[in-house]
């Protein structure tokens, strides 16, 4: 299988895997145990927490490990203070979702490129408006948002400002002091490392409300015994020298633009990740043409959500301002580790052949 869905999830790096597996055999005491096995999990912990800190340019104590990108999005969201929030309307579920729980909150428009307007974070800002969220890359189109800009906005006005950096962490350089941010989530199976551990950057003096009771784990803001072995793959991850995925996505791109009629890319005009790339096959059904690729070994995505056997258009695409019938005729291709000009070059060529084939059988495409 040729694997461009590096966006869903990524394979485990040989090297994380080798410590993943070394931690769950060898370290296997309770870090908050006394004796001499607990301390070396401890230990595992302390360096992985050493590991995310490096990556993301912050200090170790302001490192909490979590069970994902969801839990560390939501212990941001509903840890933050009462009071009015504001996200962007191109969130993924686990802040949108939360928001929207919360209540009292207000939803950022996006431009064409998906990027938010420093303006209207501006106006949308209010007396009681406690946290701004709005992530750092997009995980449909990969489009990086100004959050160093939106951040200074934020603190202006006396806010907090989180940003989901699950898509941004391992795959373009992270500085959460440059980008002046409080609060920061990222997920480790998005960069080669297993599902199921994250973190949330807290920054330090930052407080916020515990979302889940216990014991008195991650200095009080995540109770639960950690998570030993995977975060120290999590920290192995965040060790491992970036992938350099530019070359291979910019081939993709200019073949599908150059060989294949029809094709927009959403986001273009925007600074993107270097990895991610969503194109519109104008006349097609998206679903179809990822069933297509499945066949001919290559996996891919849809950004459009199905429910009730129904697909809906994007709700990214569509808050970029991107006509229902585009946004379902478009695919994600995420590139990763791994991933070889020659597979870009085979993708490229089924690509062909199926959208051919499909724009033949669609009405739509008379
Ligand atoms: C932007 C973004 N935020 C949050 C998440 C959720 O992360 P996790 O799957 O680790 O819970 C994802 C992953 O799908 C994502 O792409």
């Amino acid at each position: 299988m040729n694997y461009f869905d590096h966006n869903a999830t990524t394979p485990i790096a040989p090297e994380v895997l080798a410590v993943l597996q070394q931690v769950q055999t060898e370290c296997f005491g309770n870090p908050s145990s006394m004796h001499a096995l607990g301390q070396r999990a401890r230990q595992e912990v302390e360096k992985a927490r050493a590991q995310v800190a490096a990556l993301l340019g912050c200090g170790p104590k302001e490192v909490v490990f979590t069970s994902g990108g969801t839990e560390a999005d939501n212990l941001a969201v509903f840890g933050a203070p009462a009071g009015h929030v504001i996200t962007s309307a191109i969130e993924h579920p686990a802040v949108l979702n939360s928001v929207q729980e919360r209540g009292n909150f207000s939803l950022l428009p996006v431009n064409r490129d998906g990027l938010v307007a420093p303006d209207e974070l501006r106006a949308a800002l209010r007396p009681d408006t406690v946290l701004v969220s709005v992530m750092h890359a997009n995980n449909e189109t990969g489009v990086i948002q100004p959050v160093a800009e939106l951040a200074a906005i934020a603190h202006e006005a006396g806010a907090l400002f989180h940003s989901d950096g699950v898509q941004a962490a391992g795959r373009i350089p992270v500085d959460v002091a440059a980008l002046g941010v409080d609060l920061y989530s990222i997920a480790g199976h998005k960069f080669n490392a297993p599902k199921g551990v994250g973190a949330l950057f807290v920054k330090e003096g930052v407080k916020l409300a515990q979302r889940q009771f216990g014991g008195r784990h991650e200095r009080e803001r995540r109770a639960g015994t950690e998570n030993v072995p995977g975060i120290a793959a999590l920290g192995a991850a965040a060790a491992l020298p970036r992938p350099d995925t530019q070359a291979l996505r910019d081939r993709l791109e200019a073949l599908v633009l150059a060989r294949i009629p029809e094709t927009r890319v959403h986001g273009a005009g925007a600074p993107r990740t270097p990895n991610t790339s969503n194109i519109s096959f104008a006349g097609l059904a998206a679903d179809a043409l990822v069933i297509a690729l499945d066949l001919a070994g290559f996996a891919v995505a849809t950004g459009a959500a199905c429910s009730s056997g129904a697909t809906r258009p994007s709700p990214i695409l569509t808050a970029m301002g991107v006509p229902a019938d585009e946004a379902k005729a478009s695919i994600r291709f995420s590139v990763g580790r791994g991933n070889t000009p020659h597979q870009v070059d085979a993708l490229v060529t089924a690509l062909e052949a199926a959208v051919a084939r499909l724009r033949k059988l669609s009405p739509a495409h008379a």
